[in-house]
């Protein structure tokens, strides 16, 4: 059986910090929504083109073009033996595609992960956020600065901030959180899959917190395919 792993959490909460910490460690590949987009926008691809104005704004892609985005990644080769899921589903109409879709792979949500951290801290977080221009790795200003400023640690690519880390768009982005991602906790709660990380502590201690409660999965996933 497979496994998924859905992160949930505000913008800033870490979801993307730590998927790249524990990917490799769980065998299963880390498939961010968000880095999709951004990887389309760059390629200047029509869903990049569409995506655009709604991440300038902080505001949601719609559901049907986030949906399909997800289901054509999640068919691919690599996410045979499951999948860490950072940025989706992030509304009840994407939850509850997910369920069906994983059910045509033969699997199900097996464990949301809520990275909890207070909005007061999120701000401070994104507007001090570096990210790798090659492949998306994050850095902090204060909390986890690479080693040569503006360069990445892993790739040596330019680091950049990213357009939608503004003051302003960030508390957008908070508030189209709380009205339309935040009900996932709930949904993911019922059905007895929620558990609850305290996102505030340093880096590591997540990361350590994190794996102690997710799943022992396979190290046969051959991420490179
Ligand atoms: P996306 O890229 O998914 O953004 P997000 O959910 O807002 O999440 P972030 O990437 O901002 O935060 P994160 O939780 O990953 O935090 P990170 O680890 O980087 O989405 C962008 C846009 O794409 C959306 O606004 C929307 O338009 C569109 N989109 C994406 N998915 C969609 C979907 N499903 N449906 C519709 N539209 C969608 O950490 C943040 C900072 O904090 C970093 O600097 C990091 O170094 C630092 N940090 C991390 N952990 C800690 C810690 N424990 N202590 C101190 N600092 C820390």
């Amino acid at each position: 059986m497979p496994t998924y792993i859905v992160l949930l959490g505000p913008p800033g909460a870490g979801k993307g910090t730590q998927a790249q910490a524990v990917s490799q460690t769980l065998g299963l590949p880390h498939i961010s929504s968000g880095d999709i987009f951004r990887e389309n926008l760059k390629k200047q691809t029509d869903l990049g083109k569409l995506a655009e104005g709604f991440m300038n704004r902080g505001e949601l892609v719609p559901d049907d073009v986030t949906i399909a985005m997800i289901r054509e990644r999640l068919s691919r080769s690599d996410a045979k033996n499951g999948a860490l899921l950072d940025g989706f589903p992030r509304t009840p109409a994407q939850a509850e595609a997910l369920s069906t879709m994983l059910s045509e792979f033969d699997g199900e949500v097996d464990v949301v992960p809520y990275i909890k951290v207070h909005e007061e801290v999120l701000i401070e977080r994104l507007t001090g956020r570096w990210t790798c221009r090659a492949q998306g790795h994050v850095y902090h200003e204060k909390h986890n600065p690479p080693k040569v400023p503006g360069s990445c640690d892993i790739d040596g690519s330019e680091l950049y901030q990213r357009d939608d880390d503004k003051a302003e768009t960030v508390k957008r982005r908070i508030r189209v959180y709380l009205e339309q991602t935040e009900p996932l906790i709930e949904f993911y709660r019922q059905r007895g899959k929620l558990i609850e990380v305290d996102g505030t502590k340093p880096i590591e201690q997540v990361k350590e917190n994190l794996l102690a409660v997710l799943p022992d999965t396979e190290q046969t996933n051959d991420l490179g395919a």
